[in-house]
Protein backbone atom coordinates (compact mmCIF):
# COMPACT_ATOMS: atom_id res chain seq x y z
CA UNK A 1 0.00 0.00 0.00
CA UNK A 2 1.83 3.09 -0.99
CA UNK A 3 2.03 5.68 1.65
CA UNK A 4 1.75 3.10 4.62
CA UNK A 5 5.01 3.57 5.44
CA UNK A 6 6.95 5.82 8.29
CA UNK A 7 9.04 8.90 7.15
CA UNK A 8 12.36 9.59 9.11
CA UNK A 9 14.97 11.89 8.26
CA UNK A 10 18.29 12.18 9.34
CA UNK A 11 19.59 16.03 8.99
CA UNK A 12 23.60 15.56 8.77
CA UNK A 13 24.87 13.16 6.67
CA UNK A 14 28.47 12.36 8.91
CA UNK A 15 29.38 9.86 10.83
CA UNK A 16 26.55 9.89 13.35
CA UNK A 17 23.85 10.52 10.60
CA UNK A 18 24.78 8.05 8.10
CA UNK A 19 25.07 5.63 10.74
CA UNK A 20 21.59 6.32 12.03
CA UNK A 21 20.19 5.98 8.49
CA UNK A 22 22.23 2.10 8.35
CA UNK A 23 20.41 1.19 12.07
CA UNK A 24 17.35 2.36 11.16
CA UNK A 25 16.59 0.73 7.19
CA UNK A 26 17.94 -2.22 9.12
CA UNK A 27 15.48 -1.96 11.50
CA UNK A 28 12.78 -1.21 8.36
CA UNK A 29 11.82 1.20 11.00
CA UNK A 30 10.95 3.89 8.27
CA UNK A 31 12.02 5.09 4.78
CA UNK A 32 14.67 6.99 5.24
CA UNK A 33 15.85 10.45 3.75
CA UNK A 34 19.16 11.51 4.60
CA UNK A 35 20.01 15.29 4.15
CA UNK A 36 23.54 17.21 4.39
CA UNK A 37 24.75 20.70 3.02
CA UNK A 38 27.79 18.98 1.30
CA UNK A 39 25.98 18.36 -2.09
CA UNK A 40 26.60 14.67 -2.93
CA UNK A 41 27.19 13.20 0.14
CA UNK A 42 24.08 12.32 1.38
CA UNK A 43 23.34 11.14 -2.42
CA UNK A 44 26.08 9.06 -2.25
CA UNK A 45 25.81 7.52 0.70
CA UNK A 46 21.73 7.46 0.80
CA UNK A 47 22.55 5.23 -3.06
CA UNK A 48 25.07 3.25 -1.46
CA UNK A 49 23.08 1.73 1.70
CA UNK A 50 19.73 1.43 -0.69
CA UNK A 51 22.54 -0.69 -2.75
CA UNK A 52 22.89 -2.72 0.32
CA UNK A 53 19.38 -3.50 0.88
CA UNK A 54 19.51 -7.04 -1.29
CA UNK A 55 21.71 -8.37 0.82
CA UNK A 56 21.23 -7.40 4.27
CA UNK A 57 17.18 -7.68 3.30
CA UNK A 58 15.75 -4.94 4.40
CA UNK A 59 12.85 -3.03 2.63
CA UNK A 60 13.30 0.82 3.23
CA UNK A 61 13.52 3.23 1.00
CA UNK A 62 16.43 5.63 0.97
CA UNK A 63 16.55 8.71 -0.50
CA UNK A 64 19.69 11.15 -0.33
CA UNK A 65 19.15 15.08 -0.35
CA UNK A 66 20.36 18.83 0.17
CA UNK A 67 16.63 19.90 -0.21
CA UNK A 68 14.14 19.94 2.78
CA UNK A 69 11.67 19.50 0.79
CA UNK A 70 12.17 15.81 0.41
CA UNK A 71 11.91 15.54 4.44
CA UNK A 72 8.22 16.89 3.87
CA UNK A 73 5.99 15.44 6.33
CA UNK A 74 8.14 13.19 7.82
CA UNK A 75 7.40 11.14 11.23
CA UNK A 76 10.49 11.62 13.03
CA UNK A 77 13.49 13.93 12.25
CA UNK A 78 17.18 13.09 14.04
CA UNK A 79 19.00 16.10 13.79
CA UNK A 80 23.09 15.53 14.04
CA UNK A 81 24.30 17.97 12.09
CA UNK A 82 27.30 20.34 13.48
CA UNK A 83 31.02 19.94 14.29
CA UNK A 84 32.13 17.00 16.28
CA UNK A 85 34.70 17.78 19.09
CA UNK A 86 38.41 16.89 18.42
CA UNK A 87 41.32 15.62 21.23
CA UNK A 88 41.51 18.51 23.62
CA UNK A 89 38.62 19.91 22.94
CA UNK A 90 35.11 19.79 25.06
CA UNK A 91 31.60 19.05 24.06
CA UNK A 92 31.22 23.05 25.39
CA UNK A 93 33.47 24.22 22.87
CA UNK A 94 31.05 23.70 19.83
CA UNK A 95 28.28 25.70 21.57
CA UNK A 96 28.20 28.68 19.07
CA UNK A 97 29.13 26.88 16.00
CA UNK A 98 26.59 24.39 16.16
CA UNK A 99 23.87 26.50 17.66
CA UNK A 100 23.63 28.38 14.30
CA UNK A 101 23.41 24.96 12.22
CA UNK A 102 20.92 23.48 14.98
CA UNK A 103 19.17 27.10 14.99
CA UNK A 104 18.99 26.92 10.80
CA UNK A 105 18.00 23.25 10.64
CA UNK A 106 15.40 23.26 12.62
CA UNK A 107 14.01 26.41 11.21
CA UNK A 108 14.08 23.93 8.18
CA UNK A 109 12.67 21.04 9.54
CA UNK A 110 9.36 22.88 11.37
CA UNK A 111 8.33 24.00 7.98
CA UNK A 112 8.46 21.00 6.36
CA UNK A 113 7.70 18.36 9.06
CA UNK A 114 5.28 20.57 11.42
CA UNK A 115 4.06 17.25 12.85
CA UNK A 116 7.36 15.14 13.47
CA UNK A 117 9.31 14.48 16.77
CA UNK A 118 12.63 15.85 16.89
CA UNK A 119 15.78 14.21 18.30
CA UNK A 120 18.64 16.13 18.66
CA UNK A 121 21.81 15.06 18.90
CA UNK A 122 24.48 17.28 17.91
CA UNK A 123 26.85 18.98 21.07
CA UNK A 124 26.71 20.49 23.36
CA UNK A 125 23.03 18.24 23.40
CA UNK A 126 21.08 20.02 26.15
CA UNK A 127 21.92 23.19 24.86
CA UNK A 128 20.78 22.19 21.23
CA UNK A 129 18.06 20.79 22.44
CA UNK A 130 16.78 24.09 23.92
CA UNK A 131 17.87 25.43 20.24
CA UNK A 132 15.65 22.89 18.78
CA UNK A 133 12.57 23.45 20.79
CA UNK A 134 13.01 27.33 20.57
CA UNK A 135 13.02 27.60 16.99
CA UNK A 136 10.84 25.17 16.12
CA UNK A 137 8.32 26.34 18.31
CA UNK A 138 7.07 22.27 18.74
CA UNK A 139 4.87 21.63 21.89
CA UNK A 140 7.48 20.68 24.12
CA UNK A 141 6.88 16.52 24.36
CA UNK A 142 8.04 16.74 20.50
CA UNK A 143 11.68 17.78 20.93
CA UNK A 144 13.96 14.91 22.79
CA UNK A 145 17.59 15.07 22.98
CA UNK A 146 19.52 11.80 22.53
CA UNK A 147 22.63 11.49 25.46
CA UNK A 148 20.77 8.80 28.06
CA UNK A 149 20.52 6.05 25.50
CA UNK A 150 24.41 6.32 24.67
CA UNK A 151 25.72 6.90 28.84
CA UNK A 152 23.56 4.42 29.82
CA UNK A 153 24.84 1.90 27.19
CA UNK A 154 28.13 2.72 28.18
CA UNK A 155 27.71 2.01 31.56
CA UNK A 156 25.98 -1.28 30.81
CA UNK A 157 28.46 -2.20 28.60
CA UNK A 158 31.29 -1.81 31.10
CA UNK A 159 28.89 -3.38 34.03
CA UNK A 160 29.01 -6.51 31.58
CA UNK A 161 32.41 -6.43 31.11
CA UNK A 162 32.89 -6.77 34.74
CA UNK A 163 30.58 -8.93 36.05
CA UNK A 164 31.17 -11.49 32.92
CA UNK A 165 27.48 -11.59 32.28
CA UNK A 166 25.74 -10.81 28.90
CA UNK A 167 25.01 -6.97 28.36
CA UNK A 168 21.41 -8.31 27.49
CA UNK A 169 21.13 -8.91 31.11
CA UNK A 170 22.17 -5.47 32.45
CA UNK A 171 19.99 -2.69 32.81
CA UNK A 172 20.78 1.42 34.54
CA UNK A 173 19.73 4.65 34.63
CA UNK A 174 21.44 7.85 34.32
CA UNK A 175 20.41 11.52 34.79
CA UNK A 176 21.62 15.01 34.04
CA UNK A 177 23.18 16.73 31.58
CA UNK A 178 25.68 14.90 28.67
CA UNK A 179 28.73 16.20 29.97
CA UNK A 180 31.45 15.20 32.09
CA UNK A 181 28.82 15.81 35.25
CA UNK A 182 26.65 13.39 33.95
CA UNK A 183 25.01 11.16 37.09
CA UNK A 184 24.87 8.04 36.65
CA UNK A 185 22.69 5.96 39.32
CA UNK A 186 24.32 2.24 40.34
CA UNK A 187 21.74 2.08 42.99
CA UNK A 188 19.16 1.60 40.08
CA UNK A 189 21.34 -0.84 38.06
CA UNK A 190 20.98 -4.17 37.86
CA UNK A 191 22.10 -7.69 35.73
CA UNK A 192 19.54 -10.05 35.60
CA UNK A 193 17.38 -8.49 38.45
CA UNK A 194 20.34 -8.42 41.02
CA UNK A 195 21.36 -4.89 41.73
CA UNK A 196 24.90 -4.71 40.50
CA UNK A 197 26.00 -3.15 43.77
CA UNK A 198 25.65 -7.18 44.88
CA UNK A 199 27.77 -8.27 42.36
CA UNK A 200 30.78 -5.50 41.94
CA UNK A 201 32.62 -3.87 44.64
CA UNK A 202 32.65 -0.43 45.70
CA UNK A 203 35.40 0.54 43.61
CA UNK A 204 34.81 -1.59 40.63
CA UNK A 205 31.93 0.53 40.31
CA UNK A 206 33.63 4.00 41.25
CA UNK A 207 35.61 2.76 38.04
CA UNK A 208 32.87 2.34 35.87
CA UNK A 209 31.29 5.59 37.07
CA UNK A 210 34.08 7.97 36.20
CA UNK A 211 34.84 5.89 32.59
CA UNK A 212 31.02 6.28 31.90
CA UNK A 213 31.41 9.96 32.33
CA UNK A 214 34.55 10.12 30.66
CA UNK A 215 33.18 7.52 27.59
CA UNK A 216 32.76 9.96 25.05
CA UNK A 217 36.50 11.64 25.49
CA UNK A 218 37.98 7.97 25.65
CA UNK A 219 35.99 7.60 22.13
CA UNK A 220 37.67 10.78 21.03
CA UNK A 221 41.36 10.18 22.22
CA UNK A 222 41.38 6.80 20.25
CA UNK A 223 40.05 8.31 17.18
CA UNK A 224 42.06 11.76 17.06
CA UNK A 225 39.71 12.85 13.90
CA UNK A 226 36.44 13.25 15.40
CA UNK A 227 34.26 11.05 17.83
CA UNK A 228 32.15 8.32 18.53
CA UNK A 229 29.44 7.36 16.43
CA UNK A 230 28.66 3.53 16.30
CA UNK A 231 27.11 3.64 19.68
CA UNK A 232 25.19 7.76 19.63
CA UNK A 233 23.75 6.24 16.51
CA UNK A 234 22.28 3.29 17.68
CA UNK A 235 21.33 5.25 20.87
CA UNK A 236 19.39 7.67 18.26
CA UNK A 237 17.70 4.89 16.48
CA UNK A 238 16.31 2.99 19.91
CA UNK A 239 14.82 6.36 20.55
CA UNK A 240 13.24 6.89 16.79
CA UNK A 241 11.60 3.59 17.22
CA UNK A 242 10.23 4.13 20.27
CA UNK A 243 8.15 7.24 18.30
CA UNK A 244 7.91 5.38 15.40
CA UNK A 245 6.22 2.24 16.53
CA UNK A 246 4.37 4.16 19.58
CA UNK A 247 6.39 1.51 21.94
CA UNK A 248 6.43 3.08 24.91
CA UNK A 249 9.76 2.37 26.19
CA UNK A 250 11.49 3.92 29.30
CA UNK A 251 14.50 5.87 28.00
CA UNK A 252 16.56 8.23 29.60
CA UNK A 253 16.42 10.95 27.70
CA UNK A 254 16.55 14.90 27.46
CA UNK A 255 13.32 16.18 27.61
CA UNK A 256 11.56 19.02 28.97
CA UNK A 257 11.17 19.08 32.82
CA UNK A 258 10.01 22.14 34.68
CA UNK A 259 8.48 21.09 38.11
CA UNK A 260 9.67 17.87 37.36
CA UNK A 261 12.78 17.14 39.68
CA UNK A 262 12.33 20.49 40.18
CA UNK A 263 14.45 21.53 37.02
CA UNK A 264 12.44 24.85 36.37
CA UNK A 265 11.82 24.78 32.18
CA UNK A 266 15.21 23.09 30.65
CA UNK A 267 15.72 19.95 29.13
CA UNK A 268 17.56 17.60 31.11
CA UNK A 269 18.49 13.89 31.05
CA UNK A 270 15.62 11.91 32.70
CA UNK A 271 13.55 8.63 32.25
CA UNK A 272 11.22 9.50 30.29
CA UNK A 273 7.84 6.96 28.10
CA UNK A 274 8.76 7.81 24.38
CA UNK A 275 5.75 6.91 22.03
CA UNK A 276 4.00 8.30 18.89
CA UNK A 277 3.42 11.51 21.06
CA UNK A 278 7.41 12.08 21.90
CA UNK A 279 7.91 12.40 25.43
CA UNK A 280 4.47 11.32 27.15
CA UNK A 281 5.54 10.67 30.72
CA UNK A 282 8.63 12.05 32.88
CA UNK A 283 9.60 9.08 35.49
CA UNK A 284 10.83 10.71 38.56
CA UNK A 285 12.67 8.70 40.77
CA UNK A 286 13.72 8.34 44.18
CA UNK A 287 17.15 10.23 44.80
CA UNK A 288 19.80 10.14 47.74
CA UNK A 289 20.71 13.25 49.14
CA UNK A 290 24.20 12.94 47.33
CA UNK A 291 22.34 12.13 44.35
CA UNK A 292 20.43 14.82 44.03
CA UNK A 293 23.37 17.04 44.46
CA UNK A 294 25.34 15.98 41.91
CA UNK A 295 22.08 16.07 39.39
CA UNK A 296 21.29 19.75 40.69
CA UNK A 297 25.46 20.24 39.83
CA UNK A 298 24.73 18.60 36.32
CA UNK A 299 21.29 20.91 35.60
CA UNK A 300 23.07 24.18 36.63
CA UNK A 301 25.94 23.21 34.12
CA UNK A 302 22.58 23.31 31.69
CA UNK A 303 21.20 26.39 33.10
CA UNK A 304 24.74 28.21 32.43
CA UNK A 305 25.29 26.56 28.90
CA UNK A 306 21.58 27.92 27.56
CA UNK A 307 22.24 31.56 29.45
CA UNK A 308 25.46 31.26 27.09
CA UNK A 309 23.40 30.91 24.19
CA UNK A 310 21.53 34.32 24.65
CA UNK A 311 24.97 36.23 24.32
CA UNK A 312 25.71 33.93 20.93
CA UNK A 313 22.70 34.29 18.93
P1 LIG B 1 30.43 14.70 11.21
O1 LIG B 1 31.34 15.84 11.02
O2 LIG B 1 30.83 13.36 10.76
O3 LIG B 1 29.02 15.04 10.51
C1 LIG B 1 28.35 16.24 10.67
C2 LIG B 1 27.63 16.53 9.36
O4 LIG B 1 26.82 17.70 9.54
C3 LIG B 1 28.60 16.84 8.18
O5 LIG B 1 28.37 15.93 7.12
C4 LIG B 1 28.25 18.27 7.79
O6 LIG B 1 28.36 18.52 6.41
C5 LIG B 1 26.80 18.36 8.28
N1 LIG B 1 26.35 19.74 8.43
C6 LIG B 1 27.03 20.81 8.90
N2 LIG B 1 26.25 21.91 8.84
C7 LIG B 1 25.06 21.53 8.35
C8 LIG B 1 23.85 22.20 8.06
N3 LIG B 1 23.72 23.51 8.29
N4 LIG B 1 22.83 21.49 7.55
C9 LIG B 1 22.94 20.17 7.32
N5 LIG B 1 24.07 19.47 7.57
C10 LIG B 1 25.11 20.14 8.08
O7 LIG B 1 30.05 14.68 12.78
P2 LIG B 1 29.40 13.48 13.60
O8 LIG B 1 30.46 12.64 14.16
O9 LIG B 1 28.35 12.88 12.77
O10 LIG B 1 28.74 14.28 14.83
C11 LIG B 1 27.64 15.12 14.60
C12 LIG B 1 27.25 15.86 15.87
O11 LIG B 1 26.74 14.93 16.84
C13 LIG B 1 28.40 16.59 16.57
O12 LIG B 1 27.93 17.83 17.08
C14 LIG B 1 28.76 15.66 17.72
O13 LIG B 1 29.38 16.33 18.79
C15 LIG B 1 27.39 15.15 18.09
N6 LIG B 1 27.39 13.91 18.84
C16 LIG B 1 26.52 13.82 19.89
C17 LIG B 1 26.39 12.67 20.60
C18 LIG B 1 25.37 12.56 21.67
O14 LIG B 1 25.38 11.58 22.40
N7 LIG B 1 24.46 13.51 21.83
C19 LIG B 1 27.26 11.51 20.32
C20 LIG B 1 28.10 11.68 19.15
C21 LIG B 1 28.17 12.86 18.46
C1 LIG C 1 29.96 11.21 22.95
O1 LIG C 1 29.59 11.14 24.13
C2 LIG C 1 30.77 12.96 21.43
O2 LIG C 1 28.94 13.37 22.85
C3 LIG C 1 29.62 12.41 22.14
O3 LIG C 1 30.60 10.30 22.39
Amino acid sequence: MAGARKKLSVIGAGNVGATCAVWAAKRELADVVLLDIVDGLPQGKGLDLYEASPVEYFDAKITGTTDYADTADSDVVIITSGLARKPGMSRDDLLAVNAKIVAEVAGNVAGHCPQAVLIVVSNPLDAMVAVASEVSGFAHNRVLGQAGVLDSARFRAFVAEAIGCSVKDVSALLLGGHGDDMVPLPRYASAGGVPITQLLSAETIDAIVERTRKGGGEIVGLLKTGSAYYAPAAAAVQMAEAVLRDQKRILPSAVFCDAEYGVGGYFVGVPAILGAAGCERVIEVELTAEERSAFDRSVQHVRELVAKLASIR
